[in-house]
């Protein structure tokens, strides 16, 4: 059964999209399984440019069905601007769905993501500021209003009266901030819940019948696995769990369903937010890879932020490989590589006088590590318009073949450029 989850295995922005909007063409469902809005993914297609927040990626292929699953934290306002974007730029949306399960970021959520950072002060997570944190915090507290909760009136004022109380007072006396008003929030979430009522849909029979059919489905992470609420670098993480399990709760199928697990993975490594970042760099040759100006700047496509960038690290990624089942790694943005005379890889961790081959639990430790590095030769030669494996420069393939070796995964796909078309298909996903 051809279940395919695509997870990103860094701390995000590893061109997931790209790679969503090719494989999406094969597959007949694409699930968006967890994250919200602070999510942000570059699809460059024949269509145009588009970058997507919630909407999944596999939209562009008017045969795909798409599904934001039960894991997903919706903002309705940002749902809706999207549908309408997407719709004024003549791409259907008619085969969209999202979970009645899934959970409703509120304004409140907004509010309070934005002054806690503030009062975190130095000790800020570096958080998108969408409220995905105090949702997801809601959904365990069991204090949430979800999507199905947007369709019934009593429901929601009831839910809301209860809630909007607690959070007035935490809003005004704990962060002197405004109440907010418990008759325009109901009117409003309840005519958001109108406006969406076309794609609001119980997704699991959806879901189990593309199983059943034996067909294609694609399960589309958001964010990266070192971002993982359980295994990533704690507290600089999100609130959500990105990978393959993650993939199996946010989407309702079983372990047993899924029969390959792709890593996405860049060449070199990004972060955005604060945190620890061992192979971090900086100075001009941080600017090589920021690619500043180009189509594929590492500039956050949710806020803007200049992405922080290092060289590759094949602990976290080794790591990232283990606790997902990853079978097959997707390597993206091989290009960016290509002016370097040498590029560094990360392929272990001193600590004091012992040699870590794991990362370690806390950022305490894990920021006063030393990456140790192998260096290995460019190739100094453009691959952007390469679409063969073996046409790729011979250093650029012995590179590759290093990444695949320290992170104990076979080699699937390689990206060359933000184009669809600008990949290099080693072996077929579906
Ligand atoms: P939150 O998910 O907005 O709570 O942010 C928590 C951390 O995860 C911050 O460091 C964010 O920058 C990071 N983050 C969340 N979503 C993404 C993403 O899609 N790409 C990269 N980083 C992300």
């Amino acid at each position: 059964m051809p279940v395919v989850a695509l997870i990103g295995a860094q701390w995000g922005d590893e061109g997931k999209g790209h790679l969503v909007d090719l494989l999406a063409s094969k597959a007949r469902l694409v699930v968006r399984y967890g994250g919200g809005n602070n999510a942000g993914h570059t699809v460059v297609n024949h269509l145009g440019t588009f970058k997507l927040h919630l909407v999944p990626s596999g939209i562009f292929d008017p045969a795909t069905v798409n599904v934001i699953g039960p894991g997903v934290v919706v903002n309705p306002e940002v749902l809706l601007s999207e549908i309408k974007d997407l719709e004024a730029r003549a791409v259907s949306t008619a085969k969209l769905f999202v979970s009645e399960r899934a959970h409703v970021i509120m304004p409140y959520h907004v509010m309070l993501d934005q002054l806690q950072e503030e009062s975190r002060g130095e000790g800020k997570i570096g958080t998108t500021g969408r409220g995905i944190g105090p949702a997801y915090a809601d959904k365990m507290s069991r204090t949430g209003i979800r999507v199905a909760d947007l369709l019934h009136e009593e429901t929601l004022l009831n839910r809301l009266r209860v809630v909007l109380e607690e959070k007035n007072r935490v809003l005004t006396r704990l962060y002197n901030a405004k109440p907010l008003s418990l008759h325009d929030t109901y009117l409003r979430y309840l005519d958001l819940g109108r406006q969406l009522s076309d794609h609001i849909s119980n997704v699991h029979p959806i879901i189990h019948r593309a199983l059943e059919k034996d067909f294609p489905v694609l399960l589309e992470g958001a964010q990266g696995s070192l971002l993982d609420v359980d295994h990533g670098t704690y507290p600089y993480v999100t609130s959500s769990p990105p990978g393959a399990a993650g993939a199996c709760q946010g989407a309702g199928i079983g372990p047993t369903a899924i029969s390959s697990v792709i890593g996405v993975l860049k060449a070199y490594t990004t972060r955005v937010g604060e945190g620890p970042f061992p192979s971090e760099i900086e100075g001009p040759e941080a600017d090589v890879l920021r690619q500043i100006g180009m189509p594929w700047a590492e500039v956050g496509t949710t806020t803007g932020r200049l992405r922080r960038v290092g060289w590759f690290d094949a602990v976290m990624s080794r790591y990232a490989v283990q606790i997902n089942g990853i079978d097959t790694l997707a390597i993206t943005k091989l290009d960016v590589l290509d002016t370097l005379e040498t590029i560094k890889v990360c392929v272990g961790y001193r600590l004091h006088e012992t040699q870590l081959e794991y990362p370690p639990a806390t950022v305490a430790v894990l920021s006063q590590v030393e990456p140790i590095y192998e260096e290995l030769p460019g190739w100094q030669t453009p691959t952007s318009d390469i679409r063969r494996f073996q046409d790729m420069p011979e250093a650029a393939q012995a590179y590759v073949a290093r990444l695949c070796q320290l992170v104990g995964a076979r080699l699937g796909i390689i990206s060359v450029g933000p184009g669809r078309d600008q990949t290099i298909v080693v072996n077929e996903v579906f």
